[in-house]
């Protein structure tokens, strides 16, 4: 497999106006491979957000390369789509409409290839009924998938996904999981996905980063070996739970002095 995102020696330090300077991250190198489903866990603070954004493009970096597809990234794309915690919704628009939205702007599709293209992907995310409500009018879980659907309508080759289940209850949080573990099996988008919960993550990647506390590096990248499609019942398998303790391990024990 080729590798479509090339992280080297990422360095990013944020400047405050008295001055003080925050290197957030430092050497952080990573490569995911074309349809890899690659997750992020690290303590808060360590620069998760921070290196998804770089890979965004919507923050700078200070040293190192970001290399997607072959070019450097050197601001945001349409081939790059980003799912936050909190769904980036327009409140005055529909379902439909905020699904369709961002296609309507990018003019590839034509209106009629446009609209089934949006209702197709409202019952991908299990949303059929709902194509007339507006945001305010959809539970915490229905505006993600909302946010989802969007974020794919434009058929990104890369999908950046920032605790995009985060803020959700237990529940609706593994119907998520087990919904973009489904719509990830029948895309192969490319997938790196942010979060601090390692079950979470081990469910739905390939590969597991663990990063240091800040400066945030890469501290250990782990190949999940559990087939898939994955159920629920997975995450009580002996394999799944010596994995997630040994990653519980990782993060909670302090990182190896770095070679300077
Ligand atoms: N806009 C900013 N200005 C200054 N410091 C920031 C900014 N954003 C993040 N930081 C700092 O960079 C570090 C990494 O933050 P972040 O990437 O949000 O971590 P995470 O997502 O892993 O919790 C933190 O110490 C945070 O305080
Ligand atoms: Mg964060």
């Amino acid at each position: 497999m080729t590798a479509r995102l090339e992280a080297r020696a990422v360095r990013k330090a944020y400047r405050s106006g008295r001055g003080t300077v925050t290197v957030a991250l430092d050497e952080l190198s990573l490569s995911v491979a074309d349809g890899e489903f690659v997750s992020i866990v690290g303590p808060s603070g360590c620069g998760k957000t921070t290196f998804l954004n770089c890979v965004a493009g919507l923050e700078s970096y200070d040293g190192g390369s970001l290399v997607l597809d072959g070019r450097p990234i050197a601001g945001p794309g349409v081939e790059r789509a980003v799912v936050f915690q909190d769904p980036s919704l327009l409140p005055w628009r529909s379902t439909f409409d905020n699904v369709g939205y961002g296609m309507a702007l990018q003019r590839r599709v034509p209106a009629a290839a446009r609209e089934r293209r949006v209702r197709e992907l409202i019952e991908f995310v299990g949303l059929t009924g709902f194509e007339r409500h507006y945001p305010g009018e959809l539970s915490g879980g229905m505006r993600q998938r909302v946010n989802l659907a969007r974020a794919l309508a434009t058929e990104p080759e890369l999908l950046l996904m920032d605790e995009p289940f985060g803020a959700l209850d237990a529940q609706t949080r593994e119907q998520l999981q087990v919904e973009l573990a489904r719509i990830w099996q029948a895309g192969r988008v490319t997938v790196l996905f942010v979060t601090h919960d390692i079950e979470e993550a081990i469910f739905l990647s390939d590969r597991v980063v663990t990063m240091t506390g800040r400066p945030g590096t890469v501290r250990s990248v782990l190949d999940v070996d559990l087939p898939r499609p994955r159920d629920p019942t997975v995450k009580r398998s002996a394999g799944f739970v010596a994995l997630e303790e040994h990653i519980w391990g990782l993060l909670h024990s302090p990182a190896p002095a770095r070679v300077p």
